[in-house]
């Protein structure tokens, strides 16, 4: 079997999403210490809603591939579902990863966690100083 899956390959080869969102409304960025590894993940939110996402991932293919398919995986989707999102949910929408490529989709995972993390930071001193 190939180590890595089509899907994997696919959106290593062509990742979705790939940028920086301007004035996004929450920003989210991960290092891995071991191999090094750093992802950041810009979110633009309506009402609650995911309306845009991108990614820069300076990193390993794995990584690449579970960034884009983590976006594709939150675009238009409620904040809810995207702090909800699994690392999990990533490697088996990605066909699965190498065991020890496992550490490649937490990243996605975390990264998303802070940018929505930022984002709830940023709406609360938004509401503290229209006070
Ligand atoms: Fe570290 Fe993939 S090897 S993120």
């Amino acid at each position: 079997m190939a180590l890595y899956s089509e899907k994997v390959m696919d959106h290593f080869r062509n990742p979705r999403n790939v940028g920086v969102i301007e004035n996004a409304d929450g920003v989210g960025e991960v290092g891995n210490a071991k191999c090094g590894d750093i992802m950041r993940i810009y979110l633009k939110i309506d009402d609650d809603i995911i309306t845009d996402v991108k990614f820069e991932t300076f990193g390993c293919g794995s990584a690449i591939a579970s960034s884009s398919m983590a976006t594709e995986m939150i675009k238009g989707k409620p904040v809810s579902e995207a702090l909800a999102l699994t690392n999990k949910a990533v490697a088996e929408a990605l066909n699965g990863l190498p065991a020890h490529k496992i550490h490649c989709s937490v990243l996605a995972e975390e990264a998303i966690k802070n940018a929505v993390k930022d984002y709830y930071e940023k709406k609360r001193s938004k509401e503290n100083n229209d006070k």
